[in-house]
């Protein structure tokens, strides 16, 4: 590993804006002051400190959707998760520096956050460009399979809404697949976003990835749906 790497990973340590699962297997999230919480059902009493809603980024990397999101909601809370330290270094560092109070980032596997999030705790999702694991062989581990969108109906509130940014077109389709499979309610759904002009304009927020899928040449889709 790279020494700027490194530097951020551990970097991340001592940002109070950073909650950590050290280890996949212990199911505790350790702050700044390297203290043990269980946060869950408490992420607004005791993290937050007020009774806003809570919009979660899943796979946010740099979390350039919650940050963008953050400074436009000011009466919204938002927690980018991911497991890369070194991409949410960047994100948090930007959270700190902007003085957002209403930004966290949750560094834990996607696949655990049942064990950290209470039911009916979070009220709207974004996942924004996660890996396409093309091969049918991973289809599991893609973060739209039904097995996935199972655990967001354990901690969002009945009805709540997802949003889906990706380049990938069979991606896209398979999360269409999965929502039918699951009979929940499309919301909206659209490829090629940008090819007419934007009905909303969150969707003009774009993440690292985006940038560099948009620079090859590459054409983004967008869906939403309800839980
Ligand atoms: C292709 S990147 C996209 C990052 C960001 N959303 C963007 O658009 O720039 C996918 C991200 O998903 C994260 N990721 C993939 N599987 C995950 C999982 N099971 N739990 C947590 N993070 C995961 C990776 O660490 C990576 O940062």
């Amino acid at each position: 590993m790279g020494k700027a790497k490194m530097f951020k990973i551990r970097g991340i340590d001592s940002f109070p804006n950073v909650f950590q699962n050290p280890h996949f297997t212990n199911p505790v999230l350790k702050n700044f002051e390297g203290t043990e919480l269980n946060l869950k059902g408490k992420w607004r009493s005791d993290v937050f400190k007020n009774n806003h809603p809570i919009v979660m980024e899943l796979a946010c990397g740099k979390g350039d959707y919650a940050l963008a999101l953050a400074k436009k909601y000011p009466q919204k809370n938002f927690i980018g998760v991911d497991t890369k330290g070194a991409r949410l270094y960047t994100g948090a560092k930007n959270a700190l520096e902007a003085k957002l109070d209403n930004l966290f980032f949750a560094r834990m596997r996607i696949e655990n956050i049942m064990l950290f999030f209470d039911a009916a705790e979070i009220d709207e999702i974004w996942i924004t460009f996660p890996d396409p694991f093309p091969r049918k062989k991973d289809g599991k581990r893609r973060l739209t399979a039904p097995a996935f969108i199972k655990r967001y109906q354990q901690i969002c509130k009945p009805g709540a809404t997802v949003h889906f940014k990706t380049d990938d077109l069979p991606l896209f389709h398979f999360t269409k697949e999965s929502i039918d499979e699951l009979g929940l309610k499309m919301l909206y759904y659209k490829e090629d976003i940008y090819s007419a002009p934007l009905e909303f304009e969150e969707l003009e927020i774009k993440t690292y990835y985006e940038r560099q899928h948009l620079a090859d040449g590459r054409t983004i889709n967008y869906l939403a749906f309800q839980l």
